[in-house]
């Protein structure tokens, strides 16, 4: 992280933005100008990655922030908003299974329990941030750097197919879907695989089978929802040996925030019926859920307007995936620009954009932060 962070400091210094980081990782580069004034505009996205995956996932983003105001500084223009930008240390969540680290610090509305979390070797956040030299104590107690009365704007990669489809290089987003993560442990018991009759065996991975298929029957009747077990831990995992224990984790999403609540029910409904009927302890944990959010409707207007200059059509449609800007909105108006992917693949090694439409994106991003700095949306 700290090559990572050294590194897009550096190019935002050589941007002409003062640039630094924050206890938590943040990078932050502020445009240093005598006549701007508050509120703020805030350009960013996240700079972490998920496991073997893409490079445009966030980092696309942050670097067509950094480019547009380099752009923008070169052309002498003089901003009347001061403007950040802001590359978020943690998005995705991956290491301690709590999302938004960095964007919820941002705004002041980090969530103090997921100091508590562990990582897989055992570690809390806590410690961890405690041994690079952080005073966790002092999270949430400065005045944060995003406040209600700014304006934050995210470009990233579309992460689905609705772009190519449409043959379209851009896209203006129009909300973010609720999401929630849920940790389930069931504890069986662990046996010889030889000599162990069906009666007498309490089988958790046969079990976590059974809840996994459930998940996916729930998806199934769901259109508008997504649910996705993706980590699965197996205890002893041996091949002579019953499973003894299982923990898995459960994506779930839907467009609003009332669907995903009736989704949960439905789902804590059938895992319950599973786990009377095998009868194995069974641990079901909540980790995080975030709301629905609409994006800002003065934003759209203006990306709008800046995207009918650089391609055929405009069009606009929610986010299925999680962003920074889902937590960002929680605290001031927010909006975000889709950029096409190759295939609507992501969270995939061979995730990818083509450079035509990044030049195309960069073009309209320059546009969509002249026009809002000019015309900050009346809120
Ligand atoms: C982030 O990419 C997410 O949607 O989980
Ligand atoms: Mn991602
Ligand atoms: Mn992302």
């Amino acid at each position: 992280m700290d090559t990572a962070s050294k590194l897009i400091k550096s190019w935002m210094n050589n941007a002409g933005l003062i640039a630094t980081v924050d206890p938590m990782q943040n990078v932050i580069g502020s445009w240093p100008s005598e006549n701007a004034s508050s509120p703020s505009i805030h350009l960013g996205s996240h700079y972490d990655t998920v496991i073997n995956a893409g490079k445009y996932d966030g980092p696309l983003g942050l670097l067509l922030c950094i480019s547009a105001v380099e752009i923008l500084r070169l052309e002498g223009y003089e901003p009347k908003h001061f403007i950040n930008i802001l590359g978020f240390c943690d998005e995705e969540g991956i290491r301690f299974s709590s999302t938004f680290l960095g964007s919820s610090y941002l705004c002041g509305t980090f969530d103090l329990n997921f100091l508590d979390n562990r990582d897989s070797e055992g570690n809390t956040m806590r410690e961890l941030l405690e041994s690079r030299g952080m005073d966790t104590s002092q999270f949430n107690k400065a005045k944060p750097l995003i406040s209600k009365d700014d304006l934050f704007l995210e470009p990233h990669i579309e992460q689905g197919p609705v772009l190519e489809n449409l043959d379209l290089p851009l896209g203006v987003v129009t909300g973010i879907a609720a999401q929630s993560r849920i940790h389930v442990s069931i504890t069986g018991k662990s046996g010889h695989a030889g000599t162990t009759p069906l009666e007498l065996r309490k089988d958790a991975l046969t079990t976590a089978a059974e809840m996994i298929l459930a998940v996916e029957t729930l998806f199934d009747a769901n259109s508008n929802a997504r649910a996705t077990v993706g980590q699965i831990n197996n205890y002893p995992n041996a091949i002579n040996a019953i499973p003894g224990k299982v923990e898995f984790t459960i994506d779930l999403r839907h467009p609003v925030t009332a669907g995903l609540n009736q989704l949960k029910e439905e789902l804590l409904e059938k895992l319950n019926l599973i786990i009377q009927k095998r009868d194995l302890p069974c641990e079901i944990d909540f980790l995080q859920s975030v709301d629905s959010i609409t994006c800002d409707r003065g934003i759209q207007k203006a990306m709008n307007k800046a995207l009918a200059k650089h391609q055929k059509s405009v069009t606009s449609f929610t986010s299925g995936a999680g962003h920074d800007t889902l937590k960002i909105a929680q605290t001031c108006r927010s909006g975000m620009l889709f950029i096409r992917c190759r295939d609507g693949l992501s969270h995939h090694p061979d995730e990818y954009t083509s450079p035509e439409d990044i030049r195309v994106a960069l073009n309209a991003w320059v546009d969509v932060i002249r026009e809002l700095d000019q015309n900050f949306p009346e809120s």
